[in-house]
């Protein structure tokens, strides 16, 4: 992992990576919100799990966490999340419905601390309104992105990801045609089914989130972006008409290597 760092006045991302062989490294981020009620949002991946757990622990007491938000069951998005609840007492787990009974796959959830919600659905806590969308892309059916009013920020899971030679805090820190080129492969890579989607269809879950008007976008897998979201709501709507990835295997190809590699 690398050190938390803060994004804006009272959210701090804890960053993370992944390798992805040959194309580069693909961010994974959770979230602190230092609201009246501390809100965590995604819970570290497993191999991370001491790390992660250093990093919350310099920036919260624990016990003062209220909110544990999993935007899906990913094991990416999951890694602290048994610990946490013995952790954190306080702590109420928010996610959707199909997450709940994913996440059961793996672990005891106690059901008296769960609130469940699906997109179009509203969390008001302390002083926030939260409320639930459906992402564009996403590799679990129980996604949900959310959308923090008093901040103006878009936290959108999966979608809106990249994958880049080095990872930077926010955008600004990248050339705009890398980070564009990782957008490409990964919003594919993680939702191949946006090559049979209506692409007319596919503009519908992007003006939902572009008519928030977000201040900030805050993705599990990219740097932070801020400012003028519309290149990345555009860049979006573009991946239905993008091949396929990954590209159509060329199995006559491989088939030839494997002879060649067993007849010398
Ligand atoms: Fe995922
Ligand atoms: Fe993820």
């Amino acid at each position: 992992m690398r050190e938390p760092y803060r994004v804006a006045p009272g959210i701090h991302a804890l960053p993370s990576e992944l390798p992805i062989p040959g194309l580069g490294l693909q961010p994974v981020n959770a979230f602190l919100v230092m609201a009246a009620e501390p809100m965590l949002i995604d819970a570290g991946m497993p191999v991370d799990r001491a790390a992660f757990e250093h990093s919350l622990h310099s920036l919260v007491d624990p016990s003062d966490l209220r909110w544990i938000v999993v935007t899906h069951d990913d094991r990416d998005h999951t890694g602290l999340l048994p610990r946490l609840l013995e952790t954190a007492p306080q702590a109420t787990l928010v996610t959707s419905p199909i997450s709940v009974t994913r996440l059961c796959e793996e672990f005891r959830l106690p059901q008296e601390r769960i609130v469940t919600a699906n997109p179009g659905g509203r969390l008001r806590t302390a002083d926030r309104v939260l409320s639930f969308h459906r992402p564009p892309v996403f590799d679990s059916p129980g996604t949900l992105a959310v959308h923090d009013h008093a901040s103006g920020t878009l936290y959108s899971s999966d979608s809106f990801g990249t994958v880049l030679p080095e990872i930077g805090d926010h955008l600004h820190d990248h050339e705009e045609q890398e980070f564009f080129e990782g957008f490409a492969v990964l919003n594919r890579a993680i939702a191949p089914w946006t090559r049979l989607v209506d692409p007319v269809k596919f503009l519908e879950p992007i003006a939902e989130l572009r008519d928030l008007r977000p201040e900030r976008l805050l993705s599990s897998h990219a740097p932070a972006v801020e400012g003028n979201l519309d290149p990345l709501f555009e860049a979006m709507a573009r991946v239905p008409d993008l091949p396929p990835w990954p590209p159509e295997a060329d199995l006559e190809a491989a088939l030839d290597a494997h002879e060649t590699a067993h007849s010398s």
